[in-house]
């Protein structure tokens, strides 16, 4: 990311406004969201940019799809031939769909229950910005600091993560990035695709737990 680059989201995202992320995605916005067919296809195009920056060797590879919402990753992934595991705190969301076949997983992903070395990779989508927020919310510090330590568990060694997510600020980003190198050897970066159209901007953060 270029130093000089700088933004601020100034409209309201829903997860400035509901604290918890299951007073959001419920009712008639929870059955919306999953049954939205643009929905689907915008982040099935954010998980083709994921699995291209994933660059991964094996044609088989076990992926975890971390904050799966109904699926649309995980779907896709299983579909062009990738080992999927699903896993979303919200467990209405893991009925949708075909992603009852590969047996999604409710859980926190800051608290991920699987054994270490496990995955060969993790893609996250539009789910980070309801974990970590607000740069003095010492909860949320602990959150993160919770969820990448866990991936670097997770993951098996020379494997990536590649998170998609919408922070508010460059301030927002620039600490996620802070926390994580404190908290983990993770080498990282974000790259940032259409940086100059607020619409069309999709952030995305690499992490590679090397060898
Ligand atoms: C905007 S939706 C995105 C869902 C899906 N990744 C997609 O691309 O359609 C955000 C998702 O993140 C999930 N989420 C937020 N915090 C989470 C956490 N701590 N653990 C697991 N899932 C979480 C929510 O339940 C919700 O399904």
């Amino acid at each position: 990311m270029n130093n000089n680059y700088d933004f601020n989201v100034k409209r309201k995202r829903p997860e400035e406004i509901y604290s918890d992320v299951s007073d959001y995605f419920k009712g008639e916005v929870l059955k919306q969201y999953a049954a939205s067919k643009s929905m689907m296809k915008t982040q099935e195009k954010i998980t083709i940019r994921a699995i291209e920056l994933l660059n991964l060797e094996r044609d088989d590879a076990l992926i975890l799809d971390a904050g799966s919402g109904p699926g649309f990753t995980a779907m896709y992934l299983n579909e062009i031939g990738y080992k999927a595991v699903a896993i979303d705190l919200i467990s209405s969301f893991l009925n949708y769909y075909d992603i009852k076949e590969l047996n999604p997983i409710v859980a926190d992903m800051c608290f991920p229950p699987f054994k270490p070395n496990t995955f060969d990779a993790i893609i996250s989508i539009s789910a980070l910005q309801w974990i970590y927020r607000d740069i003095k919310n010492e909860q949320m510090n602990k959150m993160l600091i919770n969820l990448s330590k866990s991936f670097f568990q997770i993951l098996k060694p020379d494997s990536r993560v590649v998170i998609q997510f919408y922070p508010k600020n460059k301030k927002i980003l620039e600490n996620i990035g802070k926390i994580i190198a404190k908290s983990t050897t993770f080498h990282g970066n974000f790259i940032i695709d259409n940086p100059n159209s607020q619409r069309k901007r999709k952030i995305y953060l690499l992490l590679d737990k090397e060898l």
